[in-house]
């Protein structure tokens, strides 16, 4: 359906846990954040049961992710289930990669369409200086395997003082391997506030010194968040950059965190919960989402003011 800023809203982000197996700098404390009960957590008929609502008013793209998606257990089974929604074309999911290569099998037998791998790093201690655990070889194997298996891939990195120095041997890895590489502009929210981001000029001159200048690819869509380019050499890497380069003009989504609020634009506390609405009938449930999206704000205002009605809570607790 359009909202009120006539932007047709076709993709949905599910968050099915706020829980964690890493504890990214720039996302969780070292201790992590408190979690939800599991009573506060949507069941996953209570995700179908929305999901088939939402595909009515036109989500086409369905995303799981967390917190980590795969530490709660069953996903092959819910992505199957939601596979199986008329009108659902994708699912897809963003992991760190942690536990990804032991649920391949089964995800991609329930017909998942891509996954995102989150990496910072592919030195082990640089890894571990900014996830704070020792996991980079499952993840690296998870790539493998997401690889053997032709699922389609991209990695997503956020360039921060801790990873310079991996930005272009991160560059050298996607490339030789054709896998996409997007780095994504850190956003003050929530932990991200005490540690600082590398911006995109400063991404692209790390990599032009060593592999020569990127160039902005043939291809991209104009309305995608992304841009991507070209580095000499093979390596294709995309921005994603949220506040330098506002994409809220072509938005097309919309957010479910895990305890069923249903969020209209990732700055904003603004949307509707929908967990007591579960007590109600589909039509009442649709007439509130239906609501919430006309009311999605225009766009974000990181970095310029303060407003009564922004977000406090975490990016484990949004899901990216
Ligand atoms: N800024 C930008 N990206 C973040 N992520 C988590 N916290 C932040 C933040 N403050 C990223 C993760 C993952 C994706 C889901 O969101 O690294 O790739
Ligand atoms: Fe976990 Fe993702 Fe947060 Fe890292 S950024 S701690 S992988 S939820």
């Amino acid at each position: 359906m359009l909202d009120g800023y006539n932007r047709e809203i076709q993709y949905l982000r599910v968050s099915i846990t706020d829980r964690c197996d890493l504890r990214c700098r720039y996302c969780m404390p070292p201790a992590g954040v408190p979690t939800l009960q599991h009573e506060e957590i949507l069941s996953y008929e209570e995700i179908i049961r929305l999901a088939r609502i939402f595909s009515t008013l036109g989500i086409k793209k369905i995303r799981l992710t967390g917190g980590e998606p795969l530490v709660r257990k069953g996903v092959p089974q819910l992505v199957r289930q939601l596979k199986a929604i008329p009108g659902v074309q994708s699912v897809v999911m963003t992991s760190n990669g942690v536990l990804l290569g032991e649920y391949l099998p089964e995800l991609v037998e329930a017909g998942l369409d891509g996954v995102n791998i989150s990496l910072d790093a592919i030195d082990g201690e640089v890894f571990y200086q900014i996830c704070r655990r020792d996991c980079l070889h499952q993840v690296l194997r998870s790539i493998d395997m997401a690889l053997a298996y032709g699922l389609p891939l991209k990695l997503n990195c956020v360039p921060n003082q801790w990873n310079q120095r991996q930005i272009v041997p991160l560059t050298r890895y996607a490339g030789e391997r054709n896998i996409p590489l997007r780095f994504i502009e850190l956003m003050p929210i929530g932990e991200g506030q005490n540690v600082e981001g590398l911006s995109e000029s400063q991404v692209t001159a790390l990599i032009t010194a060593e592999l020569g200048q990127p160039v902005l690819a043939q291809d991209n869509n104009p309305a995608d968040k992304c841009r991507y380019y070209l580095v000499p050499g093979g390596a294709r890497i995309g921005f994603i950059s949220a506040l330098s380069h506002k994409f809220c003009h072509s938005c097309d989504r919309i957010r479910l965190t895990a305890n069923g609020f249903l969020k209209t634009c990732l700055q904003y506390d603004l949307g509707i919960d929908l967990k007591p609405l579960l007590q109600e009938s589909d039509e009442t449930i649709k007439q509130g989402i239906m609501q919430a999206i006309q009311s999605k704000p225009q766009g974000h205002h990181f970095g310029l003011s303060q407003e009564q009605s922004d977000e406090t809570k975490k990016m484990s607790q949004i899901g990216g």
